[in-house]
């Protein structure tokens, strides 16, 4: 295993860098490159799918970990990935399914990247971690570094939702409410841990983040192979050869920073490397309208991010400068997939029908990918027989007020039958 300019291709051992290429600062996020042979030869699909290890540590022999003893505890991945069969009849497709990551520990995709910088954090004898968050990251590393009593020290803007403060001081973390936005926050963040010497979990900064990303693509490819060997009919032969996985077609997912879409393609491209999938997916980005600057280079055909004032409703991917964005207009660009825009009513439009088509609770950034989905389908860009897979990214308890915009309104009585006889309708009680 080594490290890898991104930028430059430079390659580095492993304890010879700990965040960027020395070279390029903090455009030199590294990537972690494996000895794909070596893996194929202590692992195969078919072994770790016959695993019982109900975690995202199923992946072990792909991930850039020594030390078993490391790992938080804490039970992070496989989520489910569900067949939606309610909604994908209403937008005329036959294979669409979510993946549930807001069933992670702490409510969100963020848990996958954390665990991993807990577990390299703990190996390299860190004694303090940090992290930038718009709140999610920081959750998720508070309750991970909780679970391996590692002292945790996070930054989020202080307008991040209540739900997400409250998650990061129950897990006994420090907590900087800083006034100012995330892009400051993270800023703010990387100069403490450098005066203080503190292990910096912040997005494309830490190369380990994007590998613990990676794993939800490992878990969309070997659930779909599951999933699809149960429902393909005699008919239609299965597009499973053995000792393979599935990837679906196309992938949706909301990008901020870009550090998930980044990983979910790593995790992609380390399994096409180990000849482990036959293709690789469309990478679907949806942004926010107010806050869409991996879009924009995207759309003017260049990689070089322009910084832009964000505003959106869907606090997690509130990002003026997406830290990770030339990964994630790569991911999208070499992928042959689109970025697309949806707007603030879009996205809290896209949560009440998530949850009442699918029964999944999702908060507005992750909400966002199935708003994203809708405007691809309503605008004919998927073909009915694709295999698609929505990320959820996180749980919509997280942001309560943002869900009561659209929920609907409960009915206050008093506490007899007759009121609630008549607040109902004729047809219900009779
Ligand atoms: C729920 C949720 N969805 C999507 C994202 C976007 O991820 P990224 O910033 O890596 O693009 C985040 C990041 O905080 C998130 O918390
Ligand atoms: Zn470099």
């Amino acid at each position: 295993m080594f490290l890898q300019c991104t930028l430059c291709g430079k390659k580095y051992a492993p304890d010879a860098v700990k965040y960027v290429c020395p070279d390029h600062g903090s455009d030199g996020i590294l990537d972690v490159v494996y000895d794909y042979a070596e893996i194929n030869r202590v692992t195969s699909p078919e072994k770790i799918s016959a695993s019982r290890e109900n975690s995202i540590w199923r992946y072990w022999a792909l991930l850039p970990l020594k030390d078993r003893g490391a790992v938080p505890p804490l039970q992070v991945g496989w989520t489910p990935l569900y067949r939606a069969n309610f909604l994908g009849a209403q937008l005329g497709l036959n294979n669409l399914y979510l993946k549930d990551d807001g069933r992670n520990p702490t409510a969100s995709f963020k848990d996958r990247a954390s665990a991993v910088v807990v577990a390299k954090g703990r190996e390299l004898g860190e004694k303090i971690i940090t992290t930038a968050s718009s709140g999610n990251a920081g959750a998720a590393l508070a309750g991970c570094a909780a679970s391996a009593h590692v002292p945790a020290v996070i930054f989020v803007p202080k307008t991040a939702p209540q739900a997400k403060v409250a998650q990061l001081l129950i897990f006994g973390a420090r907590v900087f409410l800083v006034d100012g936005t995330y892009d400051e926050a993270s800023d703010l963040c990387l100069a403490a841990a450098q005066e203080f010497n503190w292990y910096c979990r912040n997005t494309a900064y830490n190369p380990y983040t994007t590998e613990g990303k990676k794993t939800c693509a490992l878990e969309i490819c070997e659930q779909l192979a599951q999933n699809q060997k149960l429902v393909v009919s005699k008919a239609e032969p299965s597009k499973i050869e053995n000792g393979k996985w599935l990837s679906p077609d196309r992938i949706f997912v909301s990008v901020g920073d870009g550090n998930i879409i980044g990983g979910i393609w790593k995790g992609l491209r380390d399994l096409y490397a180990l000849g482990w999938i036959d293709k690789m997916p469309k990478l679907m980005g949806i942004q926010a309208e107010g806050s869409a600057a991996c879009y924009n280079a995207w759309r003017a055909g260049t990689d070089a991010i322009t910084p832009i004032e964000a505003h959106t409703i869907a606090d997690s991917i509130d990002v003026g400068y997406p830290r990770d964005g030339r990964r994630a207009v790569h991911a999208v660009r070499e992928t042959g997939g689109e970025f697309i825009t949806v707007s603030d009513a879009e996205i809290l439009d896209a949560m009440p029908q998530l949850a009442r088509g699918e029964a999944v609770f999702a908060e507005p950034a992750a909400a966002a990918t199935y708003a994203g989905l809708l405007k691809a389908a309503r605008e004919q860009k998927l073909d009915r027989q694709e295999i698609i897979v929505a990320v959820i990214t996180g749980n919509g308890l997280k942001d309560i007020r943002s869900a009561m915009q659209v929920a609907g309104q409960a009915t206050t009585i008093e506490p007899t039958l007759e009121a609630v006889r008549n607040a109902m309708p004729r047809a219900e009680t009779s």
